[in-house]
């Protein structure tokens, strides 16, 4: 009845094995949670979750071992997560019962039933489990029901006290999936938020959250719905939909640059600090670079526009970080700057006769810049490299 069936090869690959190693070993696997919820939605499975009431490690050992792949243990929430070349990750865990002791902590784990692992989730459309074996479902708080609807539905009225990252889960697979938030769910997300309970949370665990929506094929979007919960993080601010536009189409142009850095400038666009990073990880570079695309946007626009030569543009444009370039441009400024900076002479430090040091570099760096924009010709790049080395040496002679 349910359509296993319907998943991708590697992802149906990895439960065929379940069963099989399950079958042998006398176990009962259910898969559940997002995978469940995403086939039930026809939409494509990425990471599979299995719980057992007993028995999970023994299966973890064994798929790693039948695999050749690798098991790791995560004993404080009981879970084991196996990997293989060309197959998804697969997480295995013991069903298990959570006590939230304060509000916002992480939970303290203990072994329970299949129900007690359901009803200790977020929302009803993630508290669905298949039996891979039987393929029977496991729904005791009518996710179908909210899946059919499009609703997201908590489980219990303390769940956003208990942990409010759910907030920014709820906002998350809302918009995702194009779901509403029951009325119910949302009025206590709305309390929660405004009797402060995500103070209560780490502000690690927070950027967390962020973070995921960045991931979002609809981060725009997501961010956006956010908007009233990331005052914990950065104070009031006006979120610009078109920023986040812009930010989401130039991560996507280049997958080498900094994404995460790109959506959180275009979130503290026009006033950043690195006390709004506080939590976030950012090495100081990427900080430097976001807070670049956030402060002096404006300035470099500004500054290039009045440029009245091309060397004065490369000059600006020599300090502007890849995903900085990527907010300005595309114009002819920018391109034309990329093309310089690809742009190589046939000519070598060796080739100038002049004493080694510093200005060799220098003086072939501007022979570069002098030969692209026109300067000179290419036939006279030798010469003047020459020229400017010993002028440079001159220069370090007097001043040192
Ligand atoms: N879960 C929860 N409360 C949280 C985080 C997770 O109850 N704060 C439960 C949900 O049942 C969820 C499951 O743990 O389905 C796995 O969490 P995760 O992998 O983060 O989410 P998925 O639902 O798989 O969603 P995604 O598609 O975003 O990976």
């Amino acid at each position: 009845m349910m359509r296993l069936d319907a998943l991708d090869s590697p992802e149906r690959r990895a439960v065929d094995l379940i069963k099989e190693v399950a079958r042998e070993k006398n176990l009962r696997p259910y898969l559940v949670g997002g995978p469940v919820r995403d086939l039930l939605l026809g939409r494509s499975v990425i990471d599979l979750d299995f719980t057992l009431e007993e028995g999970s490690s023994t299966l973890a050992r064994s798929m790693a071992k039948r695999l050749n792949g690798r098991v790791r243990s995560y004993p404080q929430f009981l879970t084991y997560k196996v990997t293989a070349p060309e197959l998804p990750e697969i997480d295995i865990a013991s069903a298990r019962s959570e006590k939230y002791r304060a509000p916002g902590a992480l939970p303290t784990v203990s072994e329970g039933r299949l129900q007690d692992d359901l009803m200790r989730r977020d929302f009803s459309i993630n508290a669905i489990a298949l039996d891979v074996i039987s393929d029977e479902l496991h729904d005791p708080t009518n996710g179908k029901r909210d899946l059919e609807s499009k609703n997201i539905r908590v489980l219990h009225d303390e769940s956003f006290i208990d942990d409010p990252t759910r907030i920014y889960r709820a906002i998350r697979l809302a918009t995702r999936l194009g779901f509403a938030i029951e009325p119910h769910t949302k009025e206590l997300m709305e309390r929660a938020i405004s009797s402060g309970a995500l103070r209560t949370v780490s502000k690690e665990r927070l950027w967390r959250e962020l973070f995921l929506a960045f991931e979002e094929e609809s981060a725009p979007a997501v961010i956006e719905a956010l908007d009233g919960t990331l005052e914990v993080l950065f104070g009031p601010r006006q979120i610009d939909r078109s920023r986040l536009e812009r930010a989401q189409q130039i991560a996507k142009s280049d997958a080498s640059l900094d994404r995460e850095a790109l959506f959180t400038s275009a979130i503290l666009h026009g006033n950043a600090s690195p006390v709004d990073l506080e939590g976030s990880g950012f090495s100081q570079r990427r900080a430097r670079t976001l807070m670049q695309i956030a402060n002096e946007l404006g300035r470099y626009s500004d500054s290039l526009a009045e440029a009245e030569t091309e060397r004065q543009r490369f000059r600006l444009l020599k300090h502007a970080s890849p995903e900085l370039l990527g907010v300005l441009g595309p114009s002819e400024h920018v391109a034309r700057f990329q093309e310089y900076r690809n742009f190589r002479l046939p000519l070598r430090g060796s080739d100038l006769e002049v004493p080694v040091g510093p200005h060799i570099a220098k003086a072939l760096e501007r022979t570069r810049e002098a030969v692209f924009v026109g300067e000179i010709a290419p036939e006279e790049a030798r010469a003047f490299a020459q020229r400017m080395a010993i002028k440079y040496l001159n220069r370090e002679h007097v001043s040192g």
